[in-house]
């Protein structure tokens, strides 16, 4: 093709004629076809394309193009392809589609320059076309995983480092809010997209991050976790980004990596993000976007492959609006935000949860798990529950401990609600639930510790909910470092 220009005229037209045909030929005999422009971008997909779109995770077809070939077709070469100028003419491609044969073809302008490629499925069903290849194949392929993973887990042990500790099954609840937020989740698992998390405190935040690392594809690599809100912000950035030797006063002699770092290969949760700091906000973004890290002290950048999971419990488009949330790194991070439900959204699954944090508070105690009258069930299903599962699981830990037998009985659980937090029950239970009044002296007659506790619970509320739930300038308000605030959260 190098000297077309050298062509007569007619031979020009007969190549390009052929060219045409060509398309037509593939795009007619083929399985499907794509085409990516320079930048990686799926621009056009065929009709016979489409078809694969269900089993790679989309319905609709302008979730796929449009976007970064990488992030709609897991493994591709595209890129390769787009970098090197250079065919792949027979490869096999392995995604959650199944295995095809697949050929990869850059397209080049008149000036020679490449402008896009063009990815074409000779075969699908790989698997049974070419079975003995293609058993071959996935027996190496697994051999390879297996390796990974094994090495993975020698690293994990070697520093310590904990994998993710629950998995979807963990996630209790079958109403049409839990099975949302699951089926959202599920998805997100198959992307490498950062994750936004969003929902009140207890709701599940940090279980669904674990859950969704498990079903990923870096479920082998480490699952790193750091939680905002409880380090301090002068500590942050070396956190974050890890320092050298010697890079400030105090710091360890022998440097550490920082989390990014330590998340390489698998991903970072990035806990309680609506409470970041906005100096260090801008050097998370310049990070994300860059892929390299610059640990303190150092002049290196190094470069990260981590998948990133925020969670937050603060209403992040309001923090944005008023100034304490950048608005491009809010953008960064909410690719796919996943609204984490109240429980009060989902008291059909309150039943369901009691019974498993039951077996779980029976197995720590050593005793038989609880059992619930039907009237202490409903008077549990009729609550707030503004610290959402969490509380829940206190209240009927409580209630456990109080009960002689295993069996609890609505009088243990209204004691239990009025001292865990005095809020208005009424408002919300059901018609034929009695809650008897609670006796105003009887606060004087509970241990010290119990009240003070309880001054200390509404002291925090009081300075949280003048703060508007900003957890830093609520722990300033009480004279108190940010770290013990949490804790005490
Ligand atoms: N759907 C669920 N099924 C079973 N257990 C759950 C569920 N959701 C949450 N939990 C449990 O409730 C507790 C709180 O959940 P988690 O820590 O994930 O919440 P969170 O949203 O991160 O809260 P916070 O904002 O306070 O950090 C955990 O012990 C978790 O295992
Ligand atoms: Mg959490």
């Amino acid at each position: 093709m190098e000297n077309r220009d050298t062509l007569p005229r007619d031979a020009q037209s007969i190549l390009e004629l052929a060219a045409r045909s060509m398309f037509e030929l593939f795009a007619n005999a083929s399985e499907g076809m794509m085409l990516v422009d320079r930048t990686a971008r799926v621009v056009w997909i065929n009709d016979q394309y489409k078809r694969f779109l269900p089993a790679l995770g989309f319905d609709r077809e302008e979730d796929f193009v449009g976007h970064p070939v990488s992030r709609v077709v897991q493994n591709t070469q595209m890129h390769q392809v787009l970098e090197t100028g250079k065919p792949i003419l027979i490869d096999l491609l392995t995604n959650r589609a199944g295995t095809f044969v697949v050929s990869r073809i850059p397209l080049r302008d008149a000036a020679g320059q490449v402008i896009g490629a063009l990815g074409i499925v000779l075969f699908d069903h790989a698997e049974t076309t070419l079975q003995p290849l293609i058993e071959k194949f996935s027996l190496l392929q697994r051999d390879l995983d297996e390796a990974r993973r094994e090495l993975a887990t020698q690293r994990l042990r070697q520093t310590g480092q904990r994998q993710s500790k629950y998995t979807f099954a963990s996630f209790i609840g079958l109403s049409p809010a839990a099975v949302e937020v699951k089926r959202q989740a599920r998805r997100a698992a198959q992307s490498s997209s950062p994750v936004l998390l969003l929902g009140e405190t207890g709701t599940g935040k940090e279980l669904l991050a674990h859950a969704i690392h498990a079903a990923s594809n870096r479920v082998a690599g480490p699952f790193i976790s750091v939680n905002i809100a409880a380090v301090p912000d002068t500590l942050l950035e070396a956190e974050f980004f890890g320092f050298v030797p010697g890079a400030f006063t105090g710091a360890d002699r022998k440097g550490r990596e920082g989390k990014f770092r330590l998340a390489h290969g698998g991903t970072l949760f990035l806990d309680e993000i609506g409470d970041m700091p906005l100096a260090l906000q801008s050097k998370l973004l310049r990070a994300l976007q860059e892929g390299e890290i610059e640990p303190l002290g150092s002049n290196t950048l190094i470069p990260f492959d981590v998948r990133v999971i925020a969670a937050t419990s603060r209403d992040l488009t309001r923090l944005v609006r008023d100034g304490g949330f950048r608005e491009d790194l809010f953008y960064r991070l909410n690719v796919l935000p996943i609204r984490v439900p109240p429980l009060r959204e989902r008291r059909a699954d309150i039943a369901a949860l009691l019974e498993a944090l039951g077996e779980d508070v029976a197995l720590r105690s050593g005793m038989p798990p609880p059992e619930l009258s039907i009237d202490a069930l409903a008077l549990l299903e009729a609550q707030p529950w503004r610290g959402n599962i969490r509380e829940l699981r206190n209240v009927l830990e409580q209630a456990a401990m109080r009960s002689d037998s295993t069996r609890i009985e609505v009088q243990q659980l209204e004691a239990v609600l009025r001292e865990s937090g005095a809020r208005s029950l009424t408002a919300v239970l059901p018609v034929g639930v009695e809650v008897a009044v609670p006796d105003p002296g009887a606060a004087l007659l509970r241990p010290l510790a119990v009240q003070v506790a309880e001054l200390e619970r509404k002291a925090i509320h009081a300075a949280l909910t003048a703060h508007k739930g900003n957890k830093a300038a609520a722990a300033k308000m009480l004279g108190m470092a940010r770290a013990t605030l949490y804790a005490r959260l």
